[in-house]
């Protein structure tokens, strides 16, 4: 289960009000939206936004017959098009919007979906299921572009390194899973990386997260 961050200094800093209408770009596990529904209540409304269908799927789920709600109206969209997405629905001006930026611990527990370089998965990395997993990525990017990635998003030292380790290895074997990642970066840095901080693999999982489901762009 995620548990939302900050949760009640958020909904106070926003100092949201009965009747306003808020957007929740990043619904994740709905933690964030369902505090600030029962601050602003049944006058009020929501639009919440999510990249990754399953949230929306499973946040419906979890509101389906909860009659104390506000309106609360799930959109399976990237936050960037929020815009857009009020003009089309003809919503006009929200009160309030909030973006809680990264994944959401279900999505590295429950989802399968390479986030977290502690568990063998496949190396997807993306929220939505129709963005280009990272393990294609891999195979398709240019070692120097790669090298660029990973200094740029995540100021790996040994980016250089790491990203000639990743194009030598895949040319032997395709990396599919995050133990293949892991393994390959372990072998590129020195034994004390980090002087044993953090673990080796933290910065290269996070910066090919961020690029493959372009946050930055977002
Ligand atoms: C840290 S979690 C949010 C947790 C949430 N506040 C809660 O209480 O459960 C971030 C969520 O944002 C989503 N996300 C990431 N980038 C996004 C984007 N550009 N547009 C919409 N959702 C995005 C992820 O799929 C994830 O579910």
């Amino acid at each position: 289960m995620h548990i939302p961050v900050l949760l009640n200094e958020v909904v106070n800093i926003l100092d949201i009000r009965k009747g306003q209408f808020v957007i929740d770009g990043t619904l994740g596990e709905g933690g964030h939206t369902l505090e600030i529904a029962k601050k602003i209540g049944k006058e009020g409304k929501m639009l919440v936004l999510d990249l990754e269908d399953e949230a929306i799927r499973a946040f419906k789920t979890k509101i389906a017959g909860k009659k104390d709600l506000p309106e609360i109206i799930c959109e399976n969209e990237n936050f960037a098009n929020i815009i857009e997405t009020l003009e089309e629905k003809n919503f006009g001006q929200a009160d309030r919007l909030l973006l809680d930026l990264g994944f959401s611990s279900n999505q590295i527990e429950e989802r399968n979906k390479g986030f977290s370089f502690l568990r063998t998965e496949p190396l997807l990395m993306t929220y939505d299921a129709n963005r280009k997993p990272v393990y294609e990525i891999l195979r398709e990017i240019r070692e120097h572009d790669l090298e660029v990635i990973l200094r740029d998003l995540s100021d790996e030292r040994y980016a250089r390194r790491i990203a000639h380790a990743i194009k030598e290895a895949g040319k032997k074997e395709r990396i599919l899973t995050t133990t293949d990642l892991v393994n390959v970066i372990e072998k590129a840095v020195p034994k004390n990386y980090e002087r044993g901080r953090i673990n080796p693999a933290t910065r290269t999982f996070m910066a090919l997260r961020m690029y493959a489901n372009d946050e930055l762009g977002s």
